[in-house]
């Protein structure tokens, strides 16, 4: 039966497919590829434990269980999206794990300004909005010992060809696509691959430089700097202004006490959204 991936896709997922656009690359080969998964992060996850490479990729065409940051459940439909997870060794400390959620922020954002020019934001930590509303979410997720890295998963979920009456009701609002923000489908074999490539030129320059290699794109696509904020601390809501992020991807903001704060997990939002 044709889904309405194949009547929009020259060339739909399938294993054969990825595995000839990724040949031979740093990252996203092998790859993997199934229909239908509990979720990509999960099997990576298994797979890095059963010592899969470096640049190792799960491809799914739905997720079951797909995982969203901070328990949420990340809604992965047939026939439309892309849900990814890579698994990366970087010879890193533990503690600068989070970094590579930004690294991969950076990545997309730089991939998807490429196809729609105006309105691809960063959103602190892990969102990718495009004219304020969600079209892909990060999950990085590690295994470490006490002072290394075993390896880390980092998961990427892109709303490619999603009508808006295709999102549940709670979700049109908030979330959009790549279809819905350019006026036409893409084709997800080509978001992958373009994806990617861009993951592995972002992560060459973070293993090379750091998070200071990454950092002023960083700064342009989140476009945060002197913005009010309304950050939550733990059980606390704190507004502030954002004053920078530091070389090891801590969000700086001065709340309005006057205090210092950095930002290390949690979700913020901007004061005025
Ligand atoms: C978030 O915004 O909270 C993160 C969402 C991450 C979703 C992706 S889809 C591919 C990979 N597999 C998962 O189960 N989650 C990530």
């Amino acid at each position: 039966m044709e889904t309405i991936a194949d009547a929009l896709e020259s060339t739909p997922l399938s294993e054969e497919r990825l595995g000839a656009v990724m040949a031979g690359r740093k990252l996203g080969f092998p790859v993997r590829y199934f229909p239908e998964i509990d979720s990509t992060n999960l099997l990576a996850w298994r797979l890095a434990g059963e010592g899969a490479p470096e640049g190792a990729a799960v491809v799914a065409d739905a997720q079951l269980q797909g995982r969203g940051r901070l328990n949420r459940s990340w809604i992965s439909p047939p026939g439309a999206n892309v849900y990814v997870s890579l698994v990366l060794r970087p010879l890193i400390a533990p503690a600068a794990a989070p970094q590579l959620t930004l690294v991969a922020g950076v990545a997309v954002a730089e991939l998807l300004s490429g196809w729609i020019p105006a309105g691809v934001r960063i959103k602190w930590p892990n969102d990718i909005l495009i004219a304020g509303k969600k079209a892909c979410g990060i999950l990085t997720e590690m295994k470490s010992a006490a002072a290394a890295v075993d390896f880390i998963i980092l998961g990427i979920g892109i709303n490619v060809n999603m009508n808006r009456e295709d999102f549940e009701p709670s979700l049109q609002e908030t979330a959009t696509s790549l279809k819905i923000a350019a006026g036409r489908p893409f084709d997800r074999l080509e978001v992958i691959s373009a994806l990617f490539s861009h993951l592995e030129t972002w992560y060459r320059v973070f293993l090379s430089r750091g998070f200071p290699g990454v950092r002023e794109t960083w700064l342009r696509h989140a476009d945060i700097l002197g913005r009010p904020i309304r950050a939550t601390f733990k059980e606390e809501a704190r507004t502030g202004v954002v004053t920078g992020i530091d070389a090891d991807g801590t969000l700086i903001m001065k709340d309005t006490a006057g205090i210092i704060r950095r930002v290390l997990a949690g979700d913020i939002q901007l004061a005025k959204e």
